[in-house]
């Protein structure tokens, strides 16, 4: 998809069709530059507002085909009260108009942003092009069928982002290469989650990362199941055992900065049958993607890299595929982990505790500053929260604050969560020095105790994106609809972005 910044008016502007914004108000529904375009199509527009067809709620589309020689058609997008329009809701609108404009083969999409609309320039380009790509993925590579044409098509193929005056296009310039960015980065994460299992291995995943290292120029390293076993990790091995598919350990470092390290860690179960403990059949096919966490580190730390933040990167990206089979771990078992620690397994199913407390404990050995890690840990976080939000738990006031800030600032819904030593208290073992499930109470939190057991004093934040990464269902009357309706979301990508920028700012966390 080609991006273009283009000085302009709007009804100028040769395009095939153009963004209009309305907003849910009585006298001016349109920014004031659309009354004059108006005048010049007809007063098309006021007739449309006449007779009730556009009223600005947010959602509402409308689309109409002017008599003009420069746009062929009028893609008006409803944005809600002109109070309440914010970055995300232009995202949503622009996801919206350009699924639309595919709809129709229109060659080019017009959006009209800078002096024409009421929101910082460089932010809404971004924006609107997160907006666009986000809008725009499908996942139909394995898909023949001619109704699905519609969305097998490459339309449009450029994006105008439409200012006033010089000003305007140097801050739209500005926005256009992390717009980009982020939108490819999330597409990659996307298509990473939605692979199905027999494709997405732990072998094809640290495939990807490699290529992936390679085209965007950081280190990655994939350690084989022989030195995974010298290095003692026997969660992961453990959970790997029932598996024809060998696992694997992917390290990736992105040198940009002197000050700071983050550490990102990412749970990569290509698939998780919940092994002996095996899982009812009903919805077992989602689980191909509960190695969503480890395609977000992926995908971040591509988007780092070719935003060139001033900081470093390490993830530890643990991959294994959890399966019953003669030789899988059993519940009874007691595995060591990397820094020593022995688990009882009470549940096969609470394999992501497993992995990440081999890749915890070993990323805290390294010379990282603060630590992060994503996992599709937990159906109690679907229960407490739902898709509305990501869970979040931390050790570390300082890191969840820049956490928090992060996922405002990016638009992912975060939601703190508490650590209470109780918690702690119900994962200690009988046998062993912990027990890998803590009952039916409290399942996230006690999962979040489990891997802070392996944390140390290291500035530590845990997201349990178990629900916002995957959608198994349309969310009811969803307000951001740059998301898909089915798969993956790509969650994680931009928070970690946002706040990989924030920590290279800031240079510590104090
Ligand atoms: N991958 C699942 C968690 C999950 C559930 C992700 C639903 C996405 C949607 C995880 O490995 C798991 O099975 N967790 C168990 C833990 C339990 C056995 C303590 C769970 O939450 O039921
Ligand atoms: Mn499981
Ligand atoms: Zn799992």
């Amino acid at each position: 998809m080609e991006i273009r910044t283009v000085v302009s008016q709007p009804a100028k502007f040769s395009v095939s069709a153009l963004l209009i914004l309305a907003y849910e108000e009585e006298k001016d529904r349109f920014d004031s530059w659309v009354n004059q375009l108006d005048k010049s199509i007809k007063n098309e527009l006021t007739h449309l507002q006449k007779l009730g067809s556009i009223k600005g709620k947010f959602r509402e589309h409308t689309l109409f085909h002017p008599e003009s020689d420069e746009i062929d058609h009028v893609i008006v997008i409803g944005v809600g009260k002109r109070k309440e329009f914010t970055i995300d809701k232009l995202r949503s609108a622009v996801a919206c108009a350009a699924r639309i404009a595919r709809r129709l083969s229109a060659s080019a999409l017009g959006v009209p942003l800078g002096k024409y609309v009421e929101l910082p320039t460089e932010d809404s380009a971004e924006a609107a092009l997160e907006g666009a790509y986000l809008g725009l993925y499908k996942f139909r590579k394995y898909k023949h069928s001619k109704k699905d044409e519609e969305e097998q098509k490459d339309f449009p193929r450029m994006i105008g982002l439409i200012g006033a005056d010089k000003q305007d296009a140097a801050r739209l310039d500005k926005g256009k290469e992390p717009g980009k960015i982020l939108g490819e980065s999330i597409g990659f994460v996307r298509d990473l989650v939605n692979e199905p299992s027999n494709v997405m291995t732990p072998s094809a995943f640290s495939e990807q990362a490699r290529n992936a290292a390679k085209k965007f120029g950081f280190d990655c390293k994939v350690l084989e199941k022989r030195d995974i076993e010298k290095m003692g990790m026997g969660g992961v091995l453990g959970v790997a055992r029932g598996s024809a598919e060998p696992p694997k350990l992917v390290i990736l470092k992105y040198q940009g900065g002197k000050n700071f390290t983050l550490g990102l860690v990412g749970k990569g179960v290509t698939f998780d049958s919940g092994g002996i403990s095996i899982k009812p059949s009903e919805n077992m096919h989602h689980m191909t993607g509960d190695m969503a966490g480890a395609a977000a580190c992926l995908g971040a730390v591509c988007a780092i890299t070719r935003l060139k933040i001033p900081i470093n990167v390490t993830a530890v990206i643990p991959l294994a595929e959890n399966m019953p089979s003669g030789a899988a771990y059993k519940p009874g078992d007691i595995v060591k982990i990397f820094n020593g620690k022995t688990v009882e397994i009470m549940n096969t199913d609470a394999e992501g505790r497993m992995l990440l407390s081999d890749a915890l404990s070993y990323i805290c050995t390294l010379p990282v500053n603060a630590v992060v890690d994503l996992a599709t840990l937990t159906g109690a976080v679907v229960i407490a929260l739902g898709a509305a939000a990501t869970g979040v738990f931390s050790n570390h006031d300082g890191l969840l604050n820049e956490v928090m800030k992060a996922g405002e600032e990016s638009d992912e819904p975060l939601w703190r969560m508490p650590l209470f030593p109780l918690y702690t208290k119900m994962m200690k073992g009988q046998w062993a020095d912990l027990k890998n499930t803590g009952g039916r109470q409290a399942g996230s939190c006690t999962a979040a105790a489990f891997l802070k057991e392996f944390v140390g004093d290291m500035p530590w934040a845990h997201l349990d994106i178990a629900a916002t990464a995957h959608l198994d269902s349309p969310l009811p009357s969803e307000e951001r609809l740059y998301l898909p309706k089915y798969g993956a979301t790509g969650a994680g990508v931009r928070v970690l972005t946002v706040l990989a920028e924030r920590l290279s700012r800031k240079g510590s966390l104090q």
